[in-house]
């Protein structure tokens, strides 16, 4: 897929899934603001998009401030002139062992704060710089678990949960001013964590497998393909809707 000039904004690309993607937007042509709170590893994503060629911007953006995210969105208008696609990626997994009677009201509020409070400010002015240009597309971070029930994990499950519904109102709201929303739904992914946890836990890839109908897990390059379909003219018919990546996960 080719985004040649075309601008995005990732809020969440220093680690996982939003540098998977802010690497391949930039490999794909596109002009890349990114976000996250760590100032070091943004830059080294910045630069290692600046080296193979790409144009990338970075902007310590921590998702909970409406403010930071408004700079972040400032930031790709001003110097490039305009918003043409945005993909929430921000993300935490909170705590995804306490049953409800144990959950701390501390850890869900924080959660909460950033997985659901942040991708509304995050739409929010995304959306509204896409109004003053004739439109874009958003894609939603959710997850497997905004689709059906994960035991333990009370305010990640309600925040992606949440996500699907931001997702449809965005979708109606602004399904005149040609501005698509849509949200993807990945399984269990192959990150660096991932990857990290799996050598700390010898048989936590075995239990995941038990679970993967299609027998291995996802690869970071699968969901960013389907992040890029939805943003690109290739789905032009589709808005509002919740694509799951999960290699059948919740077929199972
Ligand atoms: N890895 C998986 O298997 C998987 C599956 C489904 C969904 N997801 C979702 O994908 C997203 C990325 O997860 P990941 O696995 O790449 O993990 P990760 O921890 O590597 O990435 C999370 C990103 O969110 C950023 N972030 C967190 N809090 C922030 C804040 N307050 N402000 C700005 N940025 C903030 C981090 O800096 C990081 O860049 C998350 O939303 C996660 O829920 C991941």
């Amino acid at each position: 897929m080719k985004f040649d000039g075309e601008v995005i904004v990732i809020p969440g690309a220093t680690s996982g899934l939003g540098k998977n993607a802010a690497l391949r937007f930039a490999d794909a042509g596109a002009r890349v603001v990114f976000g996250g709170r760590r100032e070091s590893e943004g830059a080294e994503v910045a630069d290692m998009i600046a080296s193979s060629g790409g144009t990338a911007r970075f902007v310590v953006c921590d998702v909970t401030r409406s403010a930071d995210v408004a700079r972040l969105i400032e930031t790709a208008t001003a110097e490039f002139g305009e918003l043409n696609m945005a993909y929430n990626v921000a993300g935490v997994p909170g705590d995804a062992f306490s049953k409800f009677a144990d959950y701390d009201d501390a850890e869900w509020q924080q959660t909460i704060d950033i997985n659901l409070t942040g991708m509304f400010y995050c739409m929010k002015h995304e959306i509204a710089a896409m109004l003053k240009d004739g439109g874009g597309a958003i894609v939603n971070m959710s997850s497997v678990a905004g689709l059906g029930p994960t035991p333990g994990g009370a305010a990640y499950v309600a925040s992606k949960h949440a996500i699907v519904g931001l997702t449809k109102t965005a979708a109606l709201d602004y399904a005149e001013d040609n501005i698509r929303v849509n949200a993807i739904a990945p399984g269990v992914v192959k990150t660096e964590m991932m990857e990290w946890g799996i050598t700390q836990t010898p048989d936590l890839e075995a239990q995941m497998l038990a679970h993967q109908p299609i027998g291995r897990l996802g690869t970071m390059d699968e969901v960013t393909n389907a992040a890029m379909w939805l943003c690109s003219d290739a789905a032009s018919f589709v808005t509002g809707s919740t694509l799951s990546v999960d290699g059948a996960y919740l077929l199972n």
